[in-house]
């Protein structure tokens, strides 16, 4: 494992030596300075990705080091501590009313030290993750209104679609790893649209067998593009058997109740609950409690009769409602995807 880079400031040479020592006995990477520019020279070179700094120091102390570090790129998310002197509650103040929230008083015990510096990088690293996550979500979201473009779904499908199911997969009490596989799921079920003709996707007229079959082969494209990223896998389930039926009818496989993934059954209901609720090129929508009538009718055929339960205890809570009130198509989107479309 790379050593985890740690930027140690401080104007007391025996105390600096003694710092760099315990941390590089520990196994980081340790790089010194000894006043606050000469550190904000090295940050702005190496950006280390933890900085340790004395309060008081000559010249530029630490204090105006910490504000001087949050304002070049990547300062903000670096984590600061500060050594100050035991006492010194004036600097201890100072710092909290900065947003410092990490400060080892001195004399330092080797363990402090290390078990501070630790934390405060496993706090960083976890928060870089969930930001990593969230930008990956806003690329797949992305990458799903690129479908949406093309298809005659709105931008609101996929979320709508991403409620329902996260709703049905809470009251299944589905743990938070599963919540979201399925979230991706959602986002990306129709990812393989990507590689169907626009002639296609927005054809008003019936579909001949012939366009049935490629519209149909969606699902596989959909797997193949996303079965290399790892990241991804956990949803390929969804994408490729989104369209199988309970009773064996469906696409691609024809594969049969239990067969079928269980987070491809779940979407499946309100995947179709949603493409019945909204307006299509070649049909108006059905109103709510049609499309939930719809969707009891065919447990046992279409669908799982487990999760059209479950849609059912949904609905009657008025989880259903309640999302589609809120991330109801407005009529600007109607338009400009109508636009959109006549461009084709
Ligand atoms: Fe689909």
């Amino acid at each position: 494992m790379e050593k985890a880079s740690v930027l140690v400031v401080e104007d007391d040479h025996a105390m600096l030596v003694a710092l760099k020592d315990i941390l590089e006995t520990a196994g980081f990477q340790v790089r010194t300075a000894t006043h606050g520019e000469a550190a904000l020279e090295l940050f702005r070179k190496e950006r280390p990705e933890l900085i340790l700094s004395d309060i008081a120091m000559p010249g530029m102390d630490g204090i105006m080091l910490y504000e001087a570090v949050r304002d070049l790129p990547g300062g903000k998310e670096t984590p600061f501590v500060f050594l100050t002197a035991r006492g010194a509650r004036e600097d201890v103040f100072a710092g909290r009313s900065l947003g410092v929230d990490d400060y080892i008083t001195k004399p330092i015990s080797s363990h402090e030290l290390l078990t501070t510096v630790r934390a405060r990088l496993r706090r960083s690293n976890e928060l870089m993750v969930e930001q990593l996550k969230t930008a990956y979500k806003l690329s797949l979201l992305m990458l799903a209104g690129g479908i949406e473009a093309r298809d005659q779904y709105t931008h609101k499908h996929v979320m709508r679609l991403n409620a329902y199911s996260n709703a049905m997969a809470k009251e299944l009490g589905w743990p938070e790893p599963r919540l979201e596989a399925l979230e991706f799921g959602a986002i990306l079920h129709d990812i393989g649209k990507l590689d169907i003709r626009t002639s296609i996707l927005t054809k008003r007229e019936p579909l001949s067998a012939d366009e049935w079959k490629e519209m149909r082969r969606h699902t596989e494209y959909g797997a193949f593009m996303i079965k290399r990223i790892e990241y991804l896998a956990p949803a390929l389930p969804i994408v490729l058997y989104h369209h199988e039926a309970w009773d064996g009818s469906g696409y691609p496989e024809g594969l049969k109740g239990d067969e079928i993934p269980e987070e491809a059954r779940l979407l499946s209901v309100v995947d179709s609950f949603d493409a019945m609720t909204s307006d299509r090129p070649y049909r108006l929508a059905l109103g709510p409690s049609r499309a939930y009538e719809e969707i009891k009718s065919r447990a046992g055929t279409q669908f799982d009769p487990k999760m059209v339960e479950v849609f059912i205890r949904c609905w009657e809570q008025g989880r259903i409602r309640k999302i589609m009130d809120e991330l109801r198509d407005d009529v600007e989107e109607k338009v400009a995807l109508v636009g959109a479309r006549e461009l084709h």
